[in-house]
């Protein structure tokens, strides 16, 4: 990851290539969300072609499900799959101890509940995602619409208990409020 004569969008697209070595015939697969989970998933689709694997695939959002389905991939539930062998995604900030900031793509709770499910979770990332602090990049949470308000001044008087200040804001969309594909809102905490 410090090649900078690479794009960004090469080395993405190199660290998603690294992290096939990782998948083995007759695994269970979670996928992320974002532009570097899709170099993932594009070449995992070509990889279990290529080979042959039989993979059964868990999507993190609705944009990954179709791509997915796109490049020949079985997809399936975590439902009908809660036990995962790895899951492969990107991520917005990436700290020390492996600490993660994730959501700048919405797919964060499904994304957290793949992980968790997973034995495994790869992260895969250009260089501009490692830092020495995380926060630099809005922290994403994601919230019910149901009772937001209240749950919002929950997260303010958490935020101020752990000396956290900055602007919370919640994400736009083009015409409205955004909306996670489980449809909740986000807000974006700027803690610095
Ligand atoms: C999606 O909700 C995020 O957690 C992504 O993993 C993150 O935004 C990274 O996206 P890119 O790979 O597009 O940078």
């Amino acid at each position: 990851m410090s090649d900078t004569n690479l794009s960004a969008d090469d080395q993405k697209r190199i660290a998603a290539e690294a992290a096939l070595a990782y998948i083995k015939d007759g695994m269970k697969v979670g996928m992320g969300t974002g532009s570097t989970a899709a170099h993932f998933v594009t070449a995992l689709g070509r990889k279990a072609q290529d080979e042959g694997l039989t993979l059964a695939c868990v999507p993190t959002s609705e944009a990954t499900d179709k791509l997915a389905r796109e490049v020949g991939l079985t997809v399936t539930t975590l439902d009908d799959q809660p036990h995962l062998d790895v899951t492969v995604d990107g991520a917005d900030e990436i700290g020390p101890r492996l600490t993660l900031i994730k959501g700048g793509g919405g797919a964060l709770l499904r994304e957290k509940i793949v992980a968790s499910a997973s034995a495994r979770m790869i992260v895969i990332a250009d260089e501009t995602k490692p830092v020495d602090t995380l926060g630099q990049f809005p922290l994403p949470v994601e919230v019910a619409p149901f009772g937001m308000t209240a749950t919002r001044l929950a997260v303010e008087r958490l935020a101020s208990r752990l000396g956290l200040t900055g602007d919370i804001v919640q994400r736009p969309d083009k015409d409205g409020p955004y909306l996670t594909d489980g449809g909740h809102f986000i807000l974006d905490a700027s803690f610095g």
